[in-house]
């Protein structure tokens, strides 16, 4: 089979397309024959060394993909050949992930993608869950409401940091399924078409001195929850438009590695801060981001494409490297390859 690899960490010339024989799944696994790959930040962080050390002598990059399991090892009921299927932390822990023809990871990872899905799109929303709608669910069950689902956040406000982002594309639908009122802040008005097409109720520009105040005359008793992608920078915004008792979900650095935090201030609002980072969530909260991802794609509450905010930028296997570099330098949208 066609694979990238890696066997040094380093800028993505690094990454070279390699035969490699057809993994065999043992007892537990499942092989799936890949037909789209989603690319993450983390793929180009893990492979640039900035995140972790070598692991493996040689790795293959990528968590997210979709296809159509071919093989399963003993012993194995969650999955059967020739279901479809979408994929998360495939390389979690292994040194082979999705960017490849096959990929055999533990069944469980291997998420059969509900028939109501149309076959057109199945594999491209299929390689657009994983990192990203993983993410978004647990950040949007860090405060008191563990499922999402029909009416789970009603009577709440969510306020989504970044909402074009592929993380914070995801917040909005499913906090959008879940009932919730979105506000998503963006840095321009193209942002904000992408994430008014997610759903967002309303937008706001980050940027602007008045964020705050925007945010205010939109939910003037404060929002209940933030999903937070720049914790860092954004903390006095974030305080700001907090109602009490509002929890914070912070998954990512970006913008700076240091909060500040009025402690009094944080603590009379009654504020819950939760991080979180896939890697290292509990089996039972993966699962509920799973099952409850699932059932919304079921209903076509999460879509892709940008008519539901969220571009695709498709790249042939053979040039993962440019697709690495896109993600790096911050394509807007989700960016994707194409394995069959
Ligand atoms: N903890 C975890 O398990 C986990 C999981 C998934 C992703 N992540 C991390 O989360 C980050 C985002 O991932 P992604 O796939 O969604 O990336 P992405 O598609 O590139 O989106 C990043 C978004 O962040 C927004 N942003 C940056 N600074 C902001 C600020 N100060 N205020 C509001 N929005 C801001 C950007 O908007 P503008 O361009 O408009 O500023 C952009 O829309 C990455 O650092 C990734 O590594 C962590």
């Amino acid at each position: 089979m066609r694979a990238v690899v890696y066997s040094e960490k380093g800028p993505s010339s690094v990454l070279r397309v390699e035969d490699r024989p057809i993994p065999e799944p043992a007892p537990g696994e499942a092989r799936v024959k890949l037909v789209r790959v989603g690319v993450n930040p983390t793929d180009w962080k893990a492979r640039s060394g900035a995140t972790s050390a070598m692991e493996f002598p040689e790795v293959v990059p990528g968590q997210d993909g979709a296809g159509v399991v071919d093989a399963v090892g003993s012993g194995v009921t969650e999955v059967a050949a020739g279901d479809q299927v979408w994929l998360y932390l495939a390389q979690h822990g292994r040194p082979y992930g999705t960017a490849a023809e096959y990929v055999v990871v533990p069944a469980a990872r291997a998420v059969r993608l509900p028939s109501t899905v149309s076959e057109t799109d199945a594999f491209d929303l299929g390689a657009c869950l994983g990192v990203p709608a993983v993410t978004a669910h647990r950040a949007l069950t860090s405060g008191e409401v563990p499922r999402l689902g029909p009416g789970t956040l009603s009577g709440s406000t969510v306020l989504v940091q970044g909402g074009a982002g592929a993380v914070g594309n995801a917040a909005i639908q499913l906090a959008v399924w879940s009932g919730a009122t979105v506000i998503s802040t963006v840095s321009s008005p193209e942002k904000g078409a992408l994430a008014t097409a997610a759903g967002a109720h309303h937008v706001v520009d980050y940027r602007a001195s008045d964020a705050a105040a925007g945010i205010r005359a939109l939910a003037p008793n404060g929002v209940d929850l933030i999903v937070e992608v720049a914790p860092a920078v954004n903390a006095a915004l974030d305080h700001a438009v907090a109602a009490n008792g509002a929890t914070i979900a912070f998954y990512a650095n970006n913008g700076g590695d240091r909060l500040s935090l009025e402690v009094r201030a944080a603590f009379a609002l009654n504020l819950r801060y939760q991080g979180l980072l896939l890697y290292t969530l509990a089996p039972e909260l993966l699962e509920a981001a799973v099952e409850d991802v699932t059932a919304a794609v079921a209903v076509g509450a999460v879509r892709v494409g940008e008519q539901s905010g969220l571009p695709l930028h498709h790249y042939p296997l053979e040039q993962t490297a440019a697709a690495h570099d896109a993600v790096e330098q911050g394509a807007v949208g989700k960016v994707l390859i194409d394995v069959a």
